[in-house]
């Protein structure tokens, strides 16, 4: 079985489908690493991310595979382990803006499709549910409100110890997360939208382990229905 998992920066996507990949015993794909590492390497060549010409023949340059450490994602750029370096904002939103390129996409989603024809997948992303897997036998479209997500993400930089002093600024992190909704909802190439098929789950008041809960039990019974 398949699982698409789609929805806004924050939601909690990654973290709710590595737990429902190892409780059915699939693997976890996360999309947004791959476009991040074809963002770092966009960054390394000092490509501008609004020249669609530069991007669409740069990224043809870009070998990026993904392999499993202990059952842990690690991705590939052209043979180096880049995975310790792709959850910077100035990476994020490089991938946020790169990532509405046609040519830059249809890489991607190659290397997705294959992944999920040779294995049962759990993957999440923005366009899972509605291009990369438009059969997948259960699809979610995973959100909260954007003040919830800025606070999870609040949290976390808290949480890192290599804060180079001063407070995450709150009220900054919440305008980037209004504004990558905006580029992801918005672009034309594939944007993030909620596949007509998908289970629609507000985690603004729910706990991980609700999520991650709700998410198995529709699994199981799509298996039992199948
Ligand atoms: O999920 P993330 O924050 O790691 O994703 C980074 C960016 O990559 C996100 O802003 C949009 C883009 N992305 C995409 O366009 N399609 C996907 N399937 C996954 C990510």
């Amino acid at each position: 079985m398949n699982i698409a998992i789609d929805g806004p920066a924050g939601a909690g996507k990654s973290t709710i489908a590595k737990k429902v990949a190892k409780e059915l015993g699939s693997i976890y794909v996360d999309t947004g690493a791959m476009y991040r590492a074809m963002a770092l390497f966009l960054i390394d060549n000092k490509i501008d991310p609004h020249d669609e010409n530069r991007i669409s023949s740069k990224c043809r340059e870009a070998d990026i595979t993904i392999a499993y450490q202990d059952g842990v994602q690690r991705v590939y750029l052209n043979g180096t382990d880049v995975t310790d370096h792709l959850r910077t904002e100035d990476v994020g939103n490089m991938a946020s803006v790169a990532s509405a390129n046609e040519a830059l996409r249809a890489k991607l989603v190659e290397l997705q499709q294959k992944l999920a024809a040779s294995t049962p997948v759990v993957m999440d992303g923005r366009d899972i549910g509605t291009v990369v897997l438009p059969h997948a036998e259960l699809k979610i479209y995973l959100t909260a409100s954007a003040h919830v997500r800025a606070l999870r993400r609040y949290n976390e930089l808290l949480e890192k110890e290599d804060r180079d002093g001063g407070l995450p600024d709150l009220a900054r992190i919440e305008a980037d997360i209004i504004s990558r909704d905006e580029r992801d909802m918005n672009r034309a190439v594939s944007p993030l939208k909620k596949a007509d098929d998908a289970v629609l789950i507000d985690s603004s008041d729910m706990t991980i382990e609700e999520v991650t809960a709700q998410i198995v039990q529709l699994a199981r019974q799509e298996g039992q229905n199948a």
